[in-house]
């Protein structure tokens, strides 16, 4: 678990200085996650993770951060073309910023500012039985945003190798309904 930890902080330090090119990333100030968020956007290498029935087409409700310092999900996903809610506990890891969690296999990710504080974007690798993927979640604390921000981050998205048949807005599609 510690190499793959090391591996995974390596993969996720490097689309950090990737992007530092050219937009400044910068961790989230984790203290003003608490609340509501929408999924805008998913963007994967492996597409079927984020299609209709996918595991990780996950639509966003509510974060928070908890007193132990881990964070609380609460998100919908279509279970067999139903809508079904889950709710996971991440825990931080020893790199700063960096939170794993067991959901569909072994995932750790990072959440970065995105424009202001009402956006953010969580880097995230998936580790299962099969090959390890990558994730880039969009989140808003509004249902959608301007084409423009979403433009934004398709870019980044492909900087960071995913293609963009890959890259899927969620605000277009049937959304579980919020609670
Ligand atoms: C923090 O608290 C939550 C909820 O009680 C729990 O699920 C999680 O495992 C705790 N995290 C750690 C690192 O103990
Ligand atoms: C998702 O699941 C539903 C119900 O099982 C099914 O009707 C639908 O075709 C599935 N969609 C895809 C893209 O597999
Ligand atoms: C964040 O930016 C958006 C547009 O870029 C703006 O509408 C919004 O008011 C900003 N929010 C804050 C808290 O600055």
């Amino acid at each position: 678990m510690k190499l793959l930890l090391l591996c995974l902080g390596l993969i996720l330090v490097c689309a950090q200085q990737e992007e530092n090119n050219d937009v400044v990333i910068r961790n989230f100030d984790i203290s003003k996650i608490s609340g509501e968020w929408y999924t805008i956007i998913l963007a994967s290498d492996v597409k079927e993770k984020i299609e209709e029935n996918g595991s990780l087409r996950v639509f966003m409700e509510l974060i928070y951060a908890l007193d132990n310092s881990s964070l609380y999900f609460k998100f919908q996903t279509k279970v067999n073309g139903e809508c079904t809610e889950f709710s996971a506990v991440a825990d931080k890891t020893e790199e700063d910023g960096v939170y794993s969690v067991n959901y569909d296999g072994y995932n750790v990710f990072r959440i970065s500012e995105f424009g202001n504080s009402t956006y953010i974007i969580a880097y995230l690798v998936n580790f299962n039985k099969d090959r390890p993927f990558k994730l880039l979640e969009f989140y808003a604390r509004e249902p959608d945003v301007s084409p423009e921000l979403k433009e934004e981050f398709v870019e980044i998205a492909q900087r960071q190798g995913i293609v963009k048949e890959n890259i899927i807005d969620l605000t277009k599609i049937d959304h579980c309904s919020q609670p």
